[in-house]
């Protein structure tokens, strides 16, 4: 059978989350989000978790979640991974098993203008300069975006609802 679950991946504020809220609601896909998925299994918010226990036992919680998602072969389901999510090559390959990935790609410019009115709430973006920041973090993960996705889509100049229908479009090719 085919598989009908669609993954998005993508920098803080290329829209993985609102997009799949999108989806959910037009075509009943079942969401899932993997940076609530790990507040509600821990109890507490991701700044909390990257404070008290550092970005390491974080990403090892972003696999346990993967794996958990993946384990539970379940099908329609729209997942929003956080941003980092594809830095360990163990968690490019559980995406891929999970459905067909797609890389909602975005200019530092627009994910700067996208988080600033949250980065207070991001904790890799805590320094002085956060616009440099994710110029750089964005420069040092495009090569680890690009391989985890099977699809590829420039959101900058879109809508949420415009990437919604083009995601839901684009899911069995390839
Ligand atoms: C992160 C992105 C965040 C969250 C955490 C780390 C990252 O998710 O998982 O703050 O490393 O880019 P969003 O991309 O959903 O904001």
């Amino acid at each position: 059978m085919q598989n009908t679950n669609t993954v998005l991946i993508g920098y803080m504020g290329s829209g993985k989350s609102t997009v799949a809220r999108i989806m959910a609601d037009r075509y009943r896909l079942r969401l899932l989000d993997t940076d609530t998925m790990i507040e509600k299994s821990t109890g507490k918010s991701i700044s909390q978790i990257f404070a008290e226990e550092g970005e390491a036992a974080f990403r090892q919680m972003e696999t346990q979640c993967l794996k958990r998602i993946a384990d539970a072969k379940a099908d329609h389901l729209i997942v929003a991974s956080g941003g980092g999510t594809v830095l360990r090559e163990e968690n490019q390959a559980l995406l891929k098993e999970i459905g067909k990935v797609v890389y909602l790609k975005v200019t530092p410019e627009t994910a700067y203008n996208r988080v600033k009115g949250s980065a207070a709430s991001r904790p890799l973006l805590q320094g002085a300069d956060p616009y440099g920041q994710i110029v750089k973090m964005l420069a040092e993960r495009e090569n680890a975006y690009l391989r985890a996705s099977d699809i590829i889509i420039a959101t900058d100049d879109l809508t949420a609802e415009t990437i919604a229908d083009r995601v839901f479009d684009l899911r069995f090719d390839n």
